[in-house]
């Protein structure tokens, strides 16, 4: 398949272009930024991306790639500190600029016939992060547009096909960024449209197939949305072979084990083996207080109770997992890079290595917008697709204090009505995350005659983009007002309802 790949030199930014490229309808791959030049010509790219990052080529350490990309022949972009390494590469001249330039500015084209900005107008809105900046040419290269503060703002060899960009085209604060990459990937690399969902279910079945034979795959299905679309997939590509494992202990959302029934064995008919270990869990949780503790209990748990489930589905070789690309792709460890420290940190409700299978992960190669465009494509409700995320302990590490049924029930009928509040105005799509946290605190109120002495519930609802950073969601009056009566009406136990203003860092989303 038509391929472009992005050598990644440490920029914020990198997974942001290869979507925008995939968004284009066109596969793009993420690489180290050493990556020789000998792997990529095998690759057979029709186009290379160098991406930014935080270093300046004369850094005595600076990342810089195998000299034999320029000869492959391909046609190649370099964004920001990408255009200073093609620059510095091919006999140009880069300096610090003396003033940093960021945030918004304008970019004048010179030059109308410059195949990246086809059908764009003359003045353009972008965005800069840099502090090099080109000060001469390499042979070859004309500067093809400008900015505020650098006569060679975009600038191009046509001859190699060489192009590079000073700002950077794949954030939204350059509004017609995707335009500039729409045209570096058909107009110059003469990529089609071929990504399409159809076409990755196409080639994943088979894929799927060939790696899988005869043999049996076991999942553990969580309810959430990587899981459930890996699920629909494999189902889809070995039908029968597979089983899946969900494990209801008792720290789940209202609904959710009918949720997950209804879907996969009435609707998809999969073949689901249900373990129903409430008693287990809670019985392991009582009187434990320690966030720690609970997710150690709960996380050793779940693999006794899933290992038993898998003995019992029968001798299966493979175990499929819902890794998406964002987990495999080598981060570049490059100070000042915050990509480099975004790795999933939470491994409660993971599997250790020595479980004795071999793994299966068909959605490794997919981003999470492109995973629920799958399960739509699959035929998943657009209440699983579009559900927001939820911790592996579930409700524990949203009680605070000791775990039991009842406070557990208590937060649920709580959690309920957020979560059907948040729907109902609109706010659930909007938000990363909204939820309800019980806390270990009792206050006197007052209901009708009667004194009070009752729970406290917090709502958290937060906007982020990846769960690593976040902001608390500045949610209406009149929803929080909603939220508040009707939690402390219908929610027999609770009579005070809080709000979380905090920001992560230094909070963060869960409350342990
Ligand atoms: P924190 O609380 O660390 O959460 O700011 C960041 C995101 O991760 C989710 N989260 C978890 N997800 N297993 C998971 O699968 C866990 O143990 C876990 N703990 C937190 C959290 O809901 C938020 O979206």
């Amino acid at each position: 398949m038509e391929q472009i790949v992005i050598l990644d030199f440490g920029s914020q930014f990198t997974q942001v272009i290869a979507r925008r490229i995939r968004e284009c309808h066109v596969y793009s791959t993420i690489l180290p930024y050493d990556t020789p030049a000998s792997t990529l010509a095998g690759l057979k790219p029709r186009g290379l991306i160098l991406s930014g990052g935080p270093s300046s080529v004369y850094d005595p350490d600076a990342p810089l790639p195998d000299a034999g990309i320029f000869k492959l022949g391909v046609p190649i972009l370099g964004i920001c500190y990408g255009v200073q390494l093609l620059t510095h590469f091919l006999g140009g001249k880069v300096e610090s600029g003396l003033k940093r330039e960021y945030g918004k500015g304008t970019l004048t084209l010179k030059d109308p016939s410059a195949a990246l900005f086809a059908n764009l107008p003359d003045r353009l809105q972008i965005w800069n992060s840099h502090g090099d900046k080109l000060t001469q040419l390499p042979d070859g290269f004309k500067a093809v547009a400008a900015s505020d503060n650098s006569e060679f703002a975009a600038i191009e060899d046509t001859a190699r096909n060489f192009h590079g960009l000073q700002f950077h085209p794949e954030v939204a604060h350059t509004p017609r960024g995707r335009d500039i990459i729409a045209n570096f990937v058909h107009g110059i690399c003469g990529c089609g449209a071929q990504w399409t969902m159809r076409h990755f279910i196409e080639q994943a079945v088979e894929e799927i197939q060939a790696q899988i034979g005869g043999e049996r795959v076991i999942l553990g299905l969580s309810g959430g949305v990587d899981s459930s679309v890996a699920a629909a997939l494999l189902h889809k590509a070995v039908g029968k072979q597979l089983t899946c494992i969900f494990v209801n202990n008792g720290l789940l959302r209202a609904r959710e084990p009918e949720v997950v029934r209804e879907v996969f064995c009435r609707h998809f008919k999969i073949r689901l083996q249900y373990r129903n270990a409430s008693r287990l869990f809670l019985g392991r949780l009582k009187g434990v207080t320690d966030p720690e503790r609970k997710r150690k209990i709960i996380g050793k748990t779940f693999i006794e109770v899933f290992a038993a489930a898998a003995r019992r589905a029968g001798r299966a070789r493979f175990l499929a997992q819902g890794t998406l690309y964002p987990d495999v792709i080598e981060s570049v460890p490059i100070a000042g890079n915050p990509a480099a420290l975004i790795k999933s940190h939470h491994n409660v409700g993971g599997l250790p290595k020595n479980l004795k299978f071999q793994l299966t992960e068909p959605l490794k190669r997919l981003f999470k917008d492109e995973v629920r465009r799958l399960g739509l494509e699959l035929g998943l409700p657009e209440e699983i697709i579009f559900r927001q995320p939820f911790p592996g302990p579930g409700l524990a590490v949203r009680i605070l204090g000791a775990v039991t049924p009842k406070r557990c029930d208590i937060l649920r009928a709580a959690d309920s009505i957020v979560v059907e509040e948040m729907k109902a105005s609109g706010w659930y799509t909007k938000i990363w995350q909204g939820f309800a946290v019980l806390l270990p605190v009792r206050s006197v109120g007052v209901m009708g005659d009667e004194r009070t002495y009752e729970n406290t519930i917090v709502i958290r609802a937060v906007e982020s983009q990846d769960g690593m950073t976040a902001d608390w969601a500045k949610l209406p009056y009149d929803l929080l007002e909603k939220l508040s009566n009707r939690i402390i009406n219908e929610v027999k136990g609770v009579n005070r309802v809080c709000l979380d203003i905090s920001s992560k860092p230094p909070a963060t989303i869960e409350w342990e």
